[in-house]
């Protein structure tokens, strides 16, 4: 007889590990099934996020970030420290020793929260009131059998059959977190998330970084003067070299390098680099799991289609996160995860996609919830907007990172919170408020007349929403 469970969670991502978890937790018999095997050829839970995702990009962002403070920001302190050097294969092992610990800690909430755990590739066998799916672990198969099932395969790098990744010249994310030496000169197709962060580590590390984006506008997705704020310190102050418009027309890749012929708005370009990064998106990774079989739907571009709660065409099938429509991000596929979770249950959650935050790890940072200006203006919504600079934040000055400001736009007649967005010192950290105040459906006056602490970072979201009243105090 199959295994029996309430739920089958395919993906021990942050989408299925958190769905797993909630599941168990609201007493239902659940199983996640997860491929994912780390260098080493063992199972690691955690996805993309914790393998070769969020948590090893920002460790090496953290660790680039000290090394480049401790060349270039110590100086004003008055402390100068001579023979700096870098030990790139430490940082990898401290990289890694993270990610295990982290992958080894969703194995531990499984264990704790009696969640089954099997590795292997899920794909269903047939759906119904009971689905069967099989799972294959190299050569063993083992079927199981369903009430619900919650598809949370994630994504995956999106190919451009122009740069075919061989994970030596040309990599992808997994490749750029795990350079033993900094390339000398490393070229990015992409311009995007994942390009500015991993960028920016080897640029602070000695790399020469050319990013090179089809789009004319850079960082279209976040508030047109945060990215104009962005593309000045990117560019002038940090030495990351950015071609906007950029097409490539052909590539070569040799053994001591890469060569790429692109246009532009100037005409036909050539340039070298020792090493390529391609980031140009990603796209859903539901191939192989029978999905038209049993009737599920998938659009264009391989997502699953889903309703405003993640239900697909199939009453007992849910999918989560990367597979899904809306932005790529891990705490939402989480929020998803445990939605669905409860939803299953018998509850009735919901997701506020008008609140899901996003950040951009560079430094300094990039954060935002809500409503772009340039959104606003196009949908014809009348507001006001507070901008305060991190320039006049005691704080920011206190720390030497003052570049950036936090901007505030609100309704211009009831007042409410629309949209807050950031460029600054730590605002990964800050936007949590601005998150809060938009799901209590806050009005700027009431982020104004809230007691920030001084002197902190803070001050300058209190700032701008006083600004955004037309009464700010420190500028
Ligand atoms: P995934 O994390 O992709 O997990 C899917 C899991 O399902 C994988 O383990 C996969 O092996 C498994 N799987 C797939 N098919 C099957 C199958 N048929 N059977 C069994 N298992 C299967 N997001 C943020 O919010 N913040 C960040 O800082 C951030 N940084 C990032 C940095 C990089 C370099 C990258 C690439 C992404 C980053 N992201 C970040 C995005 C984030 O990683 C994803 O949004 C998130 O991982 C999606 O979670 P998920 O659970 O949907 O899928
Ligand atoms: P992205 O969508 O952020 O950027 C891709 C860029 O590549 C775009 O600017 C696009 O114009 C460009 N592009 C596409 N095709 C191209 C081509 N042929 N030539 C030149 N440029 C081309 O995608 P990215 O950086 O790959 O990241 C994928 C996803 O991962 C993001 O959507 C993001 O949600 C998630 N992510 C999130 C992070 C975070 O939350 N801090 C960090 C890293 C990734």
């Amino acid at each position: 007889m199959p295994a029996s469970y309430d739920v089958a969670v395919i993906g021990a991502g942050p989408g299925g590990y958190v769905a797993a978890i909630r599941c168990a937790q609201l007493g239902l018999k659940t199983v996640c099934i997860d491929a994912w095997t780390n260098s080493a050829g063992k199972p690691a839970l955690g996805g993309t996020c914790l393998n070769i995702g969020c948590i090893p990009s920002k460790a090496l962002l953290e660790s680039s970030e000290q090394y480049a403070h401790l060349q270039h920001g110590l100086g004003e302190h008055g402390i100068a420290v001579k023979d700096a050097s870098l030990d790139v294969s430490r940082m990898l092992a401290r990289k890694d020793k993270i990610v295990d610990k982290s992958t080894a800690g969703v194995a531990f909430l499984f264990r704790k929260n009696k969640v089954d755990s099997k590795p292997g590739f899920g794909r269903f066998v047939r759906a119904g009131e009971n689905c069967v799916l099989e799972v294959v672990n190299g050569k063993e198969r083992e079927e199981i059998t369903a009430r619900f099932v919650i598809i949370a395969t994630g994504s995956i790098p999106a190919s451009l059959p122009l740069f075919p990744v061989d994970g030596e010249r040309v990599v992808d994310n997994a490749g750029a977190l795990s350079f033993q030496t900094p390339p000398k000169r490393l070229g990015i197709i992409g311009a995007g998330v994942i390009g500015l962060e991993l960028g920016s580590v080897w640029r602070r590390l000695g790399s020469e970084v050319t990013l090179f984006d089809s789009r004319e506008n850079f960082l279209a997705m976040a508030d047109t003067q945060v990215a104009a704020e962005a593309w000045k310190l990117f560019t002038k102050e940090q030495g990351l070299t950015i071609k906007l418009g950029a097409k490539p027309t052909s590539v070569q890749v040799g053994k001591s390098g890469v060569s790429i012929d692109y246009e532009d708005t100037q005409g036909a370009q050539h340039f070298e680099c020792d090493k390529l990064l391609v980031a140009a998106g990603r796209v859903a990774n539901t191939a192989g799991i029978n999905a038209e079989i049993v009737g599920l739907k998938r659009d264009a571009h391989g997502f699953i289609e889903v309703d405003d709660h993640c239900r697909t065409v199939l009453p007992n099938v849910y999918a989560i996160g990367d597979c899904v429509r809306g932005p790529m991000l891990a705490h939402k596929a989480s929020e998803e995860g445990l939605a669905v979770a409860e939803r299953i249950a018998g509850q009735q959650p919901e997701v506020n996609y008008a609140t899901i935050p996003s950040v951009i790890y560079t430094a300094p940072e990039i954060a935002w919830v809500g409503e772009t200006e340039q959104a606003l203006k196009t949908a014809g919504t009348a507001f006001r907007k507070g901008v305060f600079w991190f320039k006049a934040n005691a704080r920011a000055q206190a720390l030497g990172e003052s570049h950036g400001f936090v901007k505030v736009l609100a309704d211009d007649q009831t007042d409410r919170i629309l949209g807050v967005h950031m460029i600054g010192p730590r605002v990964s950290e800050l936007l949590g408020e601005a998150v809060v105040a938009m799901e209590f459906a806050a009005a700027a006056e009431d982020l104004a007349r809230i007691c920030h602490a001084h002197p902190t970072l803070s001050e300058a979201l209190h700032e701008a929403a006083l600004a955004a009243l037309g009464r700010p105090l420190h500028q």
